[in-house]
């Protein structure tokens, strides 16, 4: 896998402001490598053609050749560099893993896990979670959606990029299952309300803040936060119709 595979199409004016920061980090040798060898095997590319994922006749991606069986399927936005992600799908491996993370590194972390632990239930997307989800998940088909310490953007002219807005959660929803489960969290005091605000306002979406449940271990980024003493919240909500 040669690195101009990576490259992201950078937003154009009339594409949605994007809910990461561009980030150009060095590989090293070992993530570089894990690319090569294992990105092929178990990834695939949001923007880039020539890495598609499998997708059905309609169109849509295709879990069944994702994966090799039909199992409920979480979306993880944002997985960082994996640890968490990993650790979840060890501790459940009834239920297939889509991790989509827009930073490289981590994409190459991710895949170190999970050759590492052997995990067969995981599978990783490079790019874009969102433009993945309006292209190319077909509506309903989602078990769950995480969104484990989402870039806070704590600038309040930076709020508009934040994942957890209406217009965002509303597509979330459209691609959960009903009775499907969307678990987000953050240790930013003014994005825990939003977040608590924009999900409870849903009224298709029901539920709220939840303490951390057990199935979610503490994230890197969270670790980070705790030490800086901040409070973390959950809040999960269950689409009902
Ligand atoms: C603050 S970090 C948290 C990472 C991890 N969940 C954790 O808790 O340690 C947020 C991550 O989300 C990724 N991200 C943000 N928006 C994204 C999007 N729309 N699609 C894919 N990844 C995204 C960023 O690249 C970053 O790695």
């Amino acid at each position: 896998m040669q690195p101009d595979v990576f490259t992201h199409r950078a937003s154009g004016p009339h594409e949605p402001l994007r809910t990461f920061h561009p980030r150009r980090s060095p590989l090293g040798t070992d993530r570089a490598d894990a690319l090569t060898r294992l990105f092929p095997r178990w990834g695939f590319s949001v923007d880039d053609p020539r890495v598609p994922p499998p997708r059905t006749r309609d169109g849509w991606l295709d879990p069944l050749a994702l994966y090799g069986r039909d199992a409920p399927l979480v979306m993880e936005i944002g997985s960082g560099m994996g640890d968490a992600t990993a650790a979840m799908a060890a501790a459940d491996p009834g239920r297939d893993w889509l991790a989509v993370e827009a930073h490289l590194p981590g994409v190459a972390a991710l895949l170190l896990l999970v050759e590492r632990l052997g995990l067969t239930n995981v599978r990783v997307a490079h790019g874009d979670a969102l433009r993945l989800l309006r292209a190319d998940v077909a509506p309903g088909s989602l078990d769950a959606v995480h969104a484990f310490f989402p870039d806070p953007w704590p600038k309040a002219r930076h709020h508009k990029r934040r994942l957890v807005q209406p217009a965002h959660v509303a597509l979330l929803r459209d691609r959960l299952r009903v009775g499907g489960t969307l678990h987000v969290a953050t240790d930013w005091a003014d994005y825990a309300e939003q977040m608590r605000d924009v999900l409870t306002a849903d009224p298709d979406l029901v539920g709220g803040v939840v303490p951390r449940p057990a199935h979610r271990p503490v994230t890197r980024f969270e670790q980070r936060g705790l030490d800086l003493g901040h409070d973390v919240t959950d809040v999960v909500v269950r689409r009902v119709r």
